[in-house]
């Protein structure tokens, strides 16, 4: 069973994609810059199913066959430039979102090359990037009951690699896997989250994405 490692495991985001991914049967391995937080974490999680979940250090996250970055965009590249050994010759997913607040709103920031999954790839060249889960609200992936009906729309430059996280994302509860595109499409894909969340904050809710008109 492939093993799924998640760099910034310790916050909302990176826990909710872990649960979501061990309810799916994965096994998860939750990364930390401390391992004893990671630890922690991990305790507090309880997915569902035959996956299994435990914390450890960012270094040994990396080193599971597929890995996700879910640190705050201002610290992604420093986290994942350390590891690149690691992570050299694997899926790397970003769910990394550039945004800063704004009063009631979020804005989107674009990095020098244009989003973070590209700043993740100029990072690490010998790893294949994939973007996913940008548009989930973490509280809603964490708690396993709160019905989520949601679209994970994914891109990456490879074909191949996209569509393996498409139908991991189909394995986990509430979800369904969206391949849009290439990496060209990454400054949007993120973007749009500045909106999901500004929507969030004026309407008091816990909106996603949901695409109509696909197939099933
Ligand atoms: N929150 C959401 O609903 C959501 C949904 C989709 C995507 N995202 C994206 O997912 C990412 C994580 O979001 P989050 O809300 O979980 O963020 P967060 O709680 O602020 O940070 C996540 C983890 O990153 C690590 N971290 C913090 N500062 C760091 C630094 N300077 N260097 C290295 N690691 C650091 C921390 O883990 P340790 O201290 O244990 O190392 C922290 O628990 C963001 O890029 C966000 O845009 C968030």
């Amino acid at each position: 069973m492939t093993t799924v490692g998640i760099l910034g495991g310790t916050g909302p985001a990176g826990s909710g994609v872990a649960i979501q991914m061990a309810s799916a049967g994965y096994d998860v391995v939750l990364g930390s810059r401390d391992a004893s937080r990671a630890v922690e974490a991990a305790k507090g999680l309880n997915p569902r199913g035959s996956g299994t979940l435990r914390g450890a250090a960012n270094e040994e996250a990396a080193s599971c066959d597929l890995v996700v970055v879910a640190t705050p965009w201002e610290s992604a590249v420093a986290t994942v430039m350390v590891l690149r050994v690691q992570l050299a010759n694997k899926i790397v997913i970003s769910m990394v979102n550039a945004l800063v607040r704004e009063g009631k709103e979020l804005v989107p920031v674009y990095p020098p090359r244009g989003s973070m999954a590209a700043q993740l790839a100029f990072a690490l060249p010998d790893s294949t990037i994939v973007g996913a889960f940008h548009h989930l609200p973490a509280d809603q992936m964490l708690d396993l009951d709160s019905g989520l009906d949601g679209d994970v729309v994914i891109f990456s430059d490879d074909d191949e690699a996209r569509q393996r996280v498409a139908d991991i994302v189909d394995e986990m509860p509430g979800l369904r896997g969206v391949v849009a595109g290439s990496m060209s499409l990454a400054s949007a894909i993120e973007a749009f989250t500045a909106v999901c969340i500004s929507i969030n904050i004026r309407h008091k809710v816990h909106s996603y994405v949901k695409l109509a008109g696909l197939k099933d």
